[in-house]
């Protein structure tokens, strides 16, 4: 069960024009670049009815060719997979999610997860906010058997590659060692995406030297995640690897949409993070969006406000700018999730990630009076996972800071997010927050959720069918005509 200080909001008061404010020249702008609160209510009857679309489409049994594709799975799937793993136990989808990472952290050290877009950063995004910022380099027993987290397969560029192969050689020479075993998850929907494909020809050719070609370890250290009928199933299972031994994103889930079906649940548990409290978080968010009212909606508000801004303040460029460092890879998830579901018709907003403090010295003075062409909605995290650290007293103190001996690092960090906002505002810059109350499975759980569906609503506002990417085929295309030329 939620708990309220455990649920996220969506703070955008900042950014709304105050109806009574004497004109001066700094109101006059905020006029300009500001929301009325009055165009946001007009928007409500709308959003509602667009919430009714989306819950209709979910039922579909048949869809029309022209709502296609389609792929609104992801809505109900968090509370569906808790359920049938309360039903079926081990033979649920979840319960093979769990033993088949139970299996992998029992007898490797190492693991490869190989996977591009929607089939990457999601499991990315919680390794880097949900495990140590040196976890790969924690020994053995602080990992609590972990094993160290690898991604590849999400390029293909031949150093990098070349590097985890030397790392690999050079670190794990006596297979019989669980400490220098690897293993692979390679996830890809279709099976068939170059970039992951090739890293996964190599990195097999790897390790059946390592293993030996006919080796057991072979079958038993490789997870596949896939479609129900993709080439790489095929050939896993051509390889030996048994159905059971592989796991399925279903057809009704789009990639980028897909971190709560096993291409973000296996790597998760791997990482020994707590799957199911993942799922309650996004079970949770959905509710809200399905039974909350719009002033109590996360998603119907973010949504909304981040529509018009783009839509009606000729605001093209969205920031979602982080404080908190562990963070970043959300925002390169959401940078694709944005990106490639509303990207579209020559319309749609350009996502950019910020992480403050480190950027507020890059982009920070273009945010204050560059072009009024963006809207930021920082996301924060009220309360770190570790206790604060104390700038302290010393000794010598030629750095002045002993006058701040008594503030901690998240005392500056809430200092100097008050302190851009304000000044933010000052200058009509627009900026709204959204708060996970402490960093933990069940959060990060609700935050996707809540990015997924705020996705989807601002596409069928927008007349944009959020699921899909035809625009990411033509590169594709030509990259196969430039290899057999
Ligand atoms: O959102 C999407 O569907 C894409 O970004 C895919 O996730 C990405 O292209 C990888 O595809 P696949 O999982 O088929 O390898």
């Amino acid at each position: 069960m939620q708990l309220p200080d455990e649920a996220i909001t969506y703070q955008y008061q900042s950014l709304l024009v105050t109806p009574s404010e004497e004109w001066t020249p700094a109101s006059e702008l905020r006029t300009q670049n500001f929301l009325s609160p009055a165009r946001l209510k007009e928007l409500s009857p709308r959003l509602s009815q667009v919430r009714s679309q989306i819950l209709a489409e979910r039922e579909l049994q048949q869809v029309p060719l022209e709502s296609q594709p389609l792929d609104a799975g992801f809505i109900d799937l968090p509370q569906k997979t808790l359920d049938e793993q309360r039903r079926k136990g081990d033979a649920s989808i979840l319960g093979r999610v769990l033993a088949l990472a139970a299996r992998l952290r029992d007898q490797v050290d190492r693991i490869v997860i190989l996977g591009i877009g929607g089939s990457y950063l999601g499991a990315r995004a919680l390794f880097e906010s949900l495990r140590s910022s040196y976890h790969n380099e924690l020994p053995a027993e602080s990992r609590l058997g972990v094993p160290r987290i690898y991604f590849e397969g999400n390029n293909v560029d031949n150093d990098a590659l070349q590097d985890l192969l030397d790392l690999l050689q050079t670190t794990c020479v006596d297979p019989a060692l669980r400490e220098e075993r690897w293993g692979i998850i390679v996830i890809s929907k279709s099976g068939s995406t170059l970039e992951t494909a090739a890293a996964y020809r190599v990195l097999r050719r790897e390790a059946a030297e390592y293993y030996g070609a006919r080796s057991e370890w072979l079958k038993k250290l490789t997870v596949p995640v896939t479609g129900t009928s993709s080439k790489l199933r095929a050939l896993c299972k051509a390889e030996g690897i048994s159905e059971e031994d592989m796991l399925t994103i279903p057809e009704n889930v789009g990639g980028r949409y897909s971190v709560f079906t096993p291409a973000g649940l296996l790597p998760a548990a791997v990482m020994g993070l707590d799957a199911r409290a993942l799922l309650l978080g996004a079970a949770a968010m959905t509710s809200r969006f399905l039974e909350e009212p719009v002033d109590r909606n996360p998603v119907l508000q973010y949504a909304a406000v981040n529509y018009l801004m783009t839509q009606e303040l000729d605001k093209p460029l969205r920031f979602l700018s982080i404080w908190s460092k562990k963070l970043e890879a959300v925002g390169f998830w959401y940078d694709q999730l944005l990106a490639e579901s509303l990207g579209k018709q020559g319309r749609g907003p350009t996502p950019l990630t910020v992480v403050q403090t480190r950027d507020l010295h890059s982009r920070g003075q273009q945010h204050q009076e560059g072009m009024r062409d963006r809207v930021i909605n920082n996301l924060l995290l009220k309360t770190p996972r570790a206790l604060p650290i104390a700038i302290g007293m010393a000794d010598r103190n030629d750095d002045d800071l002993n006058a701040l001996a008594r503030k901690t690092l998240p005392d500056l960090m809430n200092a100097a997010l008050s302190g851009t906002n304000h000044a933010y505002a000052e200058a009509a810059r627009p900026t709204a927050d959204i708060t996970l109350p402490a960093l933990s499975e069940h959060t990060m759980g609700q935050l996707l959720q809540m990015l997924m569906l705020a996705t989807v609503v601002e596409g069928r506002l927008m007349g944009i069918n959020p699921y899909g990417q035809p625009g990411v085929e033509a590169y594709k295309r030509h990259m196969n005509a430039a290899l057999k030329g």
